[in-house]
């Protein structure tokens, strides 16, 4: 009982967290939404090519909602948008596995590494980014952000994300895509960041048929062919 109080209390405290950071980079982030509109009109995406690529970040074990889950939910969506657009998978893995298959666990070294401004290390190689020019790119959301994780990616690769079309999606269990858009234009200056799609962790594990629907209409939404 007193973990369940607690888990909800953490929970509580990462929305209110994210709302927070939402409305702020809603009031900051005039011109830039301005860019992105501009940015739509002029990309025009070929999907259904090997130019596309999708990368995700993703955890089993215990998650929020879903209980303990052997394929993350962030897996689920990636692997959705990479059927629907014919696209290859990269996943994120993190060195030496460091992070904890408990909830209450993975929350606090979460939470660290947010507080510390990590830059935990993955431990896979990237493939070739130059292949491609449009890069779907996702994860849970942290604490109302992208996981620290996600920012050691972004930095080291960013002279291979130059000039590339990315297009942000998250899961999560309330806070929606948590501003993974404008953190994304802010981390990859010189890409250009399409509209992200943001997916409710335990639908995707639970009603995958209703993600399949809500990903084709987010795709074809993006303007395509
Ligand atoms: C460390 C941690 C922090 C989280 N913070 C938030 C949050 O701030 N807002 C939210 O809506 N969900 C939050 N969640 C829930 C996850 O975003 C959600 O369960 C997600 O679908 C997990 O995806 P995965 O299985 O791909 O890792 C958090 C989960 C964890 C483990």
């Amino acid at each position: 009982m007193k973990k369940q109080i607690r888990k909800l209390c953490k929970f509580f405290v990462a929305l209110v967290v994210v709302f927070g950071i939402t409305a702020c980079s809603g009031s900051s982030g005039g011109a830039k939404e301005t860019d992105n509109k501009e940015n739509k009109e002029q990309t025009q995406i070929d999907w259904k090519s090997e130019d596309t690529l999708v990368i995700y970040f993703s955890r089993t074990g215990e998650q929020y909602k879903v209980g303990t889950i052997d394929h993350g939910n962030t897996a689920i969506v990636a692997e959705t948008i990479g059927e629907t657009v014919d696209a290859e998978l990269y996943e994120i893995l993190p060195a030496d596995d460091h992070y904890p298959m408990t909830y209450d666990e993975l929350t606090d070294v979460a939470k660290q590494e947010q507080e510390d401004n990590a830059r935990p290390a993955y431990e896979n190689t990237v493939p070739d980014l130059s292949k491609y020019n449009t890069i779907f790119i996702g994860a849970p959301v942290w604490w109302g952000d992208w996981p620290m994780i996600m920012y050691t990616f972004f930095e080291e690769n960013a002279k291979a994300l130059k000039d590339k079309t990315l297009i942000p999606f998250s899961t999560h269990e309330g806070s929606g895509l948590s501003g993974f858009d404008q953190k994304l234009r802010s981390a990859c200056p010189d890409s250009t960041v399409r509209d992200g799609l943001a997916i409710q962790g335990s639908d995707a594990q639970n009603d995958p048929d209703a993600v399949k629907q809500e990903v084709e209409a987010w795709i074809s939404s993006l303007g395509s062919e």
